[in-house]
């Protein structure tokens, strides 16, 4: 690996969490050549690997000489923070107005996606993050990700509840891409390494992907196919799970309605009909497919990941 062409130092937000610890295993197994400099709340309770490569500091985030100093000399920033602490992330932008490289804090929806926007408020905060990076004159690379797979078999927003056996379907849904915790942690991993320009492949290069986003995939889901993946997982058939029927667009009112009572879970609800609704922005197969062969990035077995998350109740 040429090291002037490459990111040697890296500084991590949030590392001790659902993507901030799957990149960072996956970036020690696959790159020998870089430093992470993690930057921690005094009180978290995150623990992370040791290693002569990783450097931690700890600080009061209310504190910008600190935050200031510990992204300093960075090559890259990635922001990998909490839902909740997502309002952060301006300042952090501002104090890292030094690094040239920001991976701001998506992993989630295809940002490019004019529907999606319009339909997920929420995602206007991450929109203006990316904006704010380009005005300081850095570059942002957003990750996209969609669904994670294994937390939302969890927590049924698929439809589908497990340990009830209960389904629900959506009439206007249609194929949508997803990501297990593993594949994420991978591809972002992948991304970091790859060389800051390159002329014989330049669409596998950190240029390339310049204030754009990158596709990361497990695989391209649907209902049945979930559906089919967890029958097999848990030995059930048909007859087994009671099945209802809804619609997209019940879903959107459903989301809606609870956004206008203040109940957060409105915003999840509007996502993941976004997400699973046929043509709202939740099928970007074909933008992956090109990422996929940059990044090194193989599909997965559903049936492993459904099985995984299962485990896991
Ligand atoms: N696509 C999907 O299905 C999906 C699902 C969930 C989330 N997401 C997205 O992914 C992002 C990352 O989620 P995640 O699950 O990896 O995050 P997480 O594990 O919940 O938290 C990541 C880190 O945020 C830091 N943190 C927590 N509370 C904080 C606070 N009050 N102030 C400052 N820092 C705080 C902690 O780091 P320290 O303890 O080291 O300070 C924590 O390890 C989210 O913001 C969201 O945009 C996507």
């Amino acid at each position: 690996m040429p090291n002037s062409n490459h990111i040697k130092r890296l500084a991590i937000v949030g590392a001790g969490g659902n993507v901030g610890a799957s990149t960072i295993r996956h970036l020690l197994q696959i790159n020998p050549d870089i430093s992470v400099t993690i930057i921690s709340r005094n009180e978290s309770t995150a623990t992370f690997s040791s290693s002569s490569r990783i450097i931690v500091r700890k600080g009061s985030y209310d504190d910008a000489s600190f935050l200031g100093s510990a992204l300093h000399g960075n090559e890259m920033a990635m922001f990998a923070l909490s839902l909740y602490a997502e309002g952060l992330q301006p300042r952090l932008i501002d104090l890292a107005a030094k690094v040239k490289w920001i991976i701001p804090n998506e992993y989630g929806a295809d940002g490019m996606n004019e529907a999606m926007l319009k339909s997920n408020q929420f995602l206007h905060g991450k929109a203006a993050a990316r904006k704010q990076i380009e005005d300081l004159g850095m570059k942002w690379i957003g990750v996209a990700t969609n669904p994670w797979t294994e937390l939302c078999i969890l927590n049924g927003l698929f439809g589908f509840k497990a340990p009830q056996r209960t389904a629900t379907f959506y009439s206007g849904s249609g194929s949508f891409n997803g990501s297990s915790m593993q594949q994420i942690g991978r591809g972002i991993a992948q991304l970091i390494s790859l060389p800051t320009m390159s002329t014989s492949n330049p669409t596998a290069s950190l240029a390339h992907y310049a204030n754009r986003f990158v596709y990361i995939s497990s695989f391209l889901l649907n209902q049945n196919k979930i559906f089919e993946s967890l029958k097999r997982a848990t030995h059930t058939s048909d007859e087994d799970w009671t099945v209802k029927h809804s619609s997209i667009e019940e879903r959107i009112k459903d989301g809606q309605e609870k956004i206008a009572e203040g109940d957060f879970n409105g915003m999840a609800e509007m996502m993941f009909a976004s997400y699973m609704g046929e043509g709202l922005g939740g099928d970007y197969q074909s933008k992956h497919l090109e990422d996929k062969e940059a990044l090194g990035l193989e599909d997965e077995d559903l049936d492993e990941i459904v099985k995984a998350a299962l485990a896991s109740y």
